[in-house]
């Protein structure tokens, strides 16, 4: 049996966790919005076209915060063409994903169905076609209370108040090659400082996210993120991050190395911020906004995301996800948690049917892709502070990254109900672990809440429109609560969530 220790410490907090770290995201791409949150006609659309089903897997799958419109697609958005009457709105080649965009979801339909579904929005301006002019008006109609052109235009549409949109991206994915108007590092700083500059001072209540790289394997990866900084350090609050793991290598052992490699990107970006920050002398430091992440490459090559004759919301990457992504997704939760003093803002990308948690056949079903799961309880129990933890754990070697832990984990507790979290990771594909925890401080006398577990025999098992509840969450029955003490056994490849309270 192999055994490890996890140790944390009532006055050892790391930082507070920021909700909008459990954050999702919704790019008109393929069906996740037309067919996926959007389907009038459908059986359980409602009087707006908004799928019912749809809306009550998001609430279940507990999004705090939602990034639209793009993606890739953000690059070539008018804005204006998503809003007043529908009959009126063009219809356009989008020239990210090939396809056509009739615009019948827009600004406004969004910010209805954010409401509907319970979550903050975050939007996004086009720094590809688009620049600072367009992104102060967009900020104008949306953010304005009135009494200038944009902010009445809002109120002909049917929205009299403000929509009050806090957080905004500075365009999406500047260095990549295959955007839309791709920008060098000094083209894109520039712009977004002085896009920065007009969006504050339409609205100086915003929060702004500049460009990081697209992925840590960009040629350009720290320098880009160095050399923008330099420009608009003092204008931004957040730089973003993206990535998106695959298993080529077929090799659970060498996939879970990822998690390792993302932990290791969220420190890198963050030593390089605060290199630009000393060398400015500057109390600021900028935090991290990791704003699309997820599991994708079996749908990975150019034939999955373009479809000829420029269709109307193909199916674009709908991604099959298995059991070892569900581990790895859950991994990836607990790597964010482990940095929330930086990592204030991410989004899984995306939420419906493009590469999403939520999967739904046109006319008919929605389910829950596996995963769906570690998601939703990362949402569900990821309130309050996390813990600084000590881990030993017996490892094993591999290519993907020099030593991987077995015992991936991390601690959440929540002063505001007394409950304390355990997020953990067996990475063992062998062996059960036996897991000591130690919540030195946090209560002597314990009660186990509940443990749940996920967990396959078969790795590659997968949840479908026929057989939806394959891969789910579990009771893990073996968790024994001796004081401030816990044993818990770990399944081999099992990502647990487990939560006790103190009772006095
Ligand atoms: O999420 C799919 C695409 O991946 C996004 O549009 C883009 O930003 C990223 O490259």
């Amino acid at each position: 049996m192999l055994k490890a220790r996890l140790i944390v410490d009532r006055d050892f907090v790391l930082s507070d966790l920021d909700r909008r770290m459990f954050g999702a995201f919704v790019e008109h791409m393929g069906r996740c919005v037309y067919g996926g949150i959007y389907e009038p006609g459908h059986p359980t659309a409602d009087e707006q076209g908004f799928r019912g089903d749809v809306l009550e897997l998001t609430r279940e799958l507990g999004p705090t915060i939602i990034r639209y419109p793009g993606g890739n697609f953000l690059s070539g958005y008018n804005w204006e063409d998503g809003v007043g009457p529908k009959e009126d709105r063009p219809v356009r080649r989008d020239l990210a994903w090939f396809s056509t965009e009739t615009n019948q979801f827009g600004t406004n339909e969004f910010m209805d169905w954010s409401k509907k579904a319970g979550i903050e929005p975050m939007f996004g301006v086009n720094l590809g076609t688009k620049g600072p002019d367009e992104a102060r008006q967009f900020l104008e109609y949306c953010n304005h209370a009135g009494g200038s052109t944009l902010s009445e235009l809002r109120k002909t549409h049917g929205y009299e108040k403000p929509h009050d949109i806090k957080f905004w991206c500075l365009g999406n994915e500047m260095d990549g090659p295959w955007q839309i108007c791709h920008k060098t590092a000094e083209e894109y700083g520039r712009a977004a400082l002085e896009t920065a500059k007009v969006m504050r001072w339409v609205d100086p209540t915003i929060q702004l996210a500049a460009c990081g790289s697209s992925h840590r394997n960009m040629p350009t990866y720290g320098a880009w993120e160095y050399q923008v900084l330099e420009h608009c350090y003092d204008e931004v609050d957040f730089i973003s991050l993206h990535t998106y793991f695959n298993n080529n290598a077929d090799s659970t052992a060498e996939y879970f190395g990822v998690i390792e490699l993302m932990d290791a990107f969220i420190k890198e970006v963050v030593a390089i911020c605060d290199a630009v920050g000393a060398k400015r002398r500057s109390q600021k430091r900028i935090m991290l906004s990791f704003d699309e992440w997820n599991v994708w490459y079996k749908t990975h090559k150019i034939e999955h995301m373009r479809k000829p004759g420029w269709p109307e919301a193909p199916p674009l990457i709908e991604e099959v996800y298995n059991a070892e992504d569900a581990l790895v997704v859950g991994g990836a939760l607990i790597a964010m948690m482990n940095n929330a003093d930086r990592v204030k803002t991410a989004c899984l990308a995306q939420l419906v049917n493009v590469i999403g948690p939520i999967m739904t056949e046109t006319g008919g079903a929605a389910w829950r892709q596996t995963i769906f799961h570690p998601f939703a309880l990362a949402s569900k129990f990821g309130h309050g502070r996390v813990m600084r933890t000590v881990v030993d754990s017996p490892s094993y070697i591999a290519k993907s990254f020099p030593e991987i832990p077995y015992l991936y984990a991390t601690v959440v507790d929540n002063p505001a109900d007394g409950t304390t979290t355990v997020f953990a990771l067996n990475r063992s594909l062998s062996d059960p672990l036996e897991v000591e925890v130690e919540l030195r401080g946090l209560g002597k006398n314990r009660a186990l809440v509940g443990a749940t577990e996920i967990h396959h025999s078969n790795l590659k098992a997968v949840n479908t429109k026929d057989a939806p509840n394959t891969v789910v969450p579990k009771e893990n029955g073996d968790v024994v609560v001796d004081g401030e003490t816990l044993r818990i056994k770990l399944k081999p490849a099992s990502f647990n969530v487990i939560t006790t309270k103190a009772v006095h």
